[in-house]
């Protein structure tokens, strides 16, 4: 660094003298050579850099003035980051054989390796994870939007596969384009008799989406004790509760009740997708749904209380 600046600086200068020594050999008008040499003594870029950046720093402070005042509120409030929808709720895959065809071979591609090439979760890398990839030949879903025992709705299949799993093997597959996600959605379907054999459930209806109020936290808190949540999550979130170390799924393995203050969450960010859990319930899991006894304007409540344990790392 040292030595090249030093290299360059020397050009600099010689550059500088043999200029102003070919302004006096060709005898450049006063004026011109004036300017010129004004020109080399204040080179414009430097003067202008710092020009920008207190423009910048300016507009930034005038972004922040313009920003809407934080509500008066005791506990810390950050915005609530909510997944957004992938797609329509009520958007169907083509079940065409084309797209059956298609969903086919992108899932022996990228699925099978975990999920088993017949969809049984016994794919060969199943064996080296801790959660174990879905069995799709039962057609049983842990993230649906439709109540407990129901089959998931194409959108909620889309979801998962667009957004992925935090925290798991499962990954996000975005960057596939809408119809193979789709046609992955009808191959799925097609490895589970029970999509067959019964109708695929009605997404529930989300409460009007209310802010991160404290009273609606302190709320959820109450809740959350008075349901027993801590029973299996602890009272403080952690998953810790005095069961967690003795649940098990429906395959017989054990499971892990979820730590609610990770950043996070496997069915996605926000109150609205943590609501859509609690009233779902995560099939085939110990969690319950509440969806059949728990107020709605309630269960918002609780999803707030939730989504500020994992956002203000605080629980109340
Ligand atoms: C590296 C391993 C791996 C690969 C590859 C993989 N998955 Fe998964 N997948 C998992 C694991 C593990 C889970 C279970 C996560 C859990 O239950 O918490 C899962 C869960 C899912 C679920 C959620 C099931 C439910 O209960 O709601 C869907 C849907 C799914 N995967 C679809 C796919 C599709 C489609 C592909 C290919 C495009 C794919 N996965 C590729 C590991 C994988
Ligand atoms: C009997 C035990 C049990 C009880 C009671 C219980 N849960 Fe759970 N919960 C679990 C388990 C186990 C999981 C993790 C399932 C998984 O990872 O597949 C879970 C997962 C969750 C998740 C999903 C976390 C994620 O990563 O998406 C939320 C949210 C949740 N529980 C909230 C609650 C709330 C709120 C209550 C009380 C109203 C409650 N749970 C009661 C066992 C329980």
């Amino acid at each position: 660094m040292h030595v090249m600046f030093k290299v360059s600086a020397q050009t600099y200068e010689t550059k500088v003298y043999q200029f102003t020594h070919s302004c006096i050999a060709l005898t450049i008008g006063l004026i011109l050579f004036l300017g010129s040499c004004t020109a080399i003594k204040t080179p414009p870029s430097p003067k202008a850099a710092p020009q920008e950046q207190t423009n910048d720093t300016e507009s930034i402070r005038s972004q922040e003035k313009e920003a809407p005042p934080r509500s008066d509120v005791t506990v810390e409030t950050p915005p609530i980051k909510e997944t957004p929808p992938a797609i329509a709720p009520s958007s169907k895959a083509p079940e065409t054989d084309e797209s059956l065809a298609k969903g086919k071979s992108l899932y022996q591609e990228h699925c099978a390796n975990c999920h088993g090439i017949g969809g049984d979760g016994k794919g060969p890398l199943a064996a080296d994870l801790s959660t174990k990839p879905q069995n799709f030949t039962k057609g049983e879903y842990k993230f649906r939007s439709t109540m407990s025992g129901e089959l998931p709705t194409d959108a909620d299949l889309f979801r998962t596969i667009t957004v992925g799993i935090p925290g798991t093997a499962m990954e996000s597959y975005q960057e596939f384009p809408q119809s193979d996600r789709m046609a992955l959605v009808a191959y799925l379907k097609s490895l589970s008799p029970r999509f067959l054999k019964s109708p695929q459930g009605t997404p529930i209806i989300f409460p009007v989406a209310r802010p991160q109020a404290p009273e609606s936290v302190t709320h959820g808190l109450q809740l959350y004790e008075e349901m027993q949540c801590s029973a299996c999550h602890g009272a403080k979130g952690r998953g810790d509760g005095e069961l967690a170390k003795d649940l098990t799924d429906t395959a017989g393995k054990p499971i892990q009740p979820a730590d609610l203050t990770r950043q996070r969450l496997k069915s996605g960010d926000g109150p609205k997708a943590i609501y859509r859990t609690i009233m779902t319930g995560l099939d085939g899991t110990p969690m319950p749904s509440y969806g059949y006894s728990l107020d709605p304007e309630k269960g918002w409540d609780l999803a707030l209380y939730i989504y500020s344990l994992a956002t203000t790392k605080e629980p109340l």
